[in-house]
């Protein structure tokens, strides 16, 4: 049975502010895109890695793989508009192999770790979906779709801040989407609400991951990022 590293970088990162999308934005020399691969592609236990990019980013991503002769990348395929279309490209690419353990990775989290893809291909021996997560340090308030007033406090203790990877076997996440599209409200910006909702028998295992795994979201989030990777390489 196959791993295989999917690796998210077809969004735009319009929350940037940036012109160019956010996984492509340089982090001490490199990419942000290559930092994650990178570290997929350094792990013994994944076989194989699909990067998924918008059509026009596909050259320069093919420009990378050369560079970085990463030789585990077995396809560059094309997402969607919305996250979980991309996510899709690589649950069909796969459709020929429904055993195949998945790890959904966003390209915006450079610094993912050894420790978090092992300990997340070991949760994959006991559980068909994983999340990587940490536990919330704040107090999560929900408030009305306005955001003026709250309208409730949830437990804390309950609560985890949700990272990737998110691992599925092929044929979970696959059967997950099919009877989510089939649903005139869905609507998702993770694979692993999608198996929540609409596959509810299947457990859904925490991995713990790291204050490190941010993702790149904001343009000073890259100032954190790089005090971050210059910690971890000291
Ligand atoms: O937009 P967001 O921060 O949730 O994106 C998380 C990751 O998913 C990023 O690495 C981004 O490139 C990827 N993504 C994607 N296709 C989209 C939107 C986001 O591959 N349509």
């Amino acid at each position: 049975m196959s791993t295989v590293g999917v690796i998210l970088a077809a969004g735009s990162g319009s929350r940037t502010g940036l012109t160019i999308p956010k996984q492509f934005l340089k982090l001490g020399g490199k990419t942000v895109l290559e930092h994650s691969v990178q570290t997929f592609h350094d792990n013994k236990g994944i076989d194989e890695i699909v990067i998924v990019t918008a059509p026009e980013y596909m050259e320069q991503v093919k420009g990378l793989v050369q560079k970085n002769s990463w030789s585990k990348v077995t396809a560059i395929l094309t997402g969607g508009k919305e996250r979980y279309e991309s996510s899709l490209a690589a649950v069909g690419h796969f459709s020929h192999a429904p055993e195949t353990i998945m790890l959904f990775h966003d390209a915006a989290r450079p610094l993912v770790s050894k420790r978090i893809i092992d300990d997340a291909l070991k949760a994959m021996e006991s559980f068909d979906a994983i999340d990587v997560a940490i536990p919330a340090v704040d107090t999560i308030v929900q408030c009305d779709s306005k955001g003026t007033c709250m309208t409730a406090i949830q437990d804390r203790s309950l609560l985890w801040h949700m990272q990737t990877p998110q691992g599925f076997r092929q044929k979970t996440i696959a059967e997950a989407y099919r009877i989510a599209l089939k649903d005139a409200r869905f609507n998702t910006t993770d694979d692993c609400g999608t198996v929540l909702r609409y596959l509810p028998e299947v457990k859904v295992g925490i991995v713990p991951g790291s204050k490190e795994n941010i993702k790149l979201t904001y343009a000073d989030d890259l100032s954190l990022l790089k005090f971050l990777l210059s910690k971890r390489e000291r």
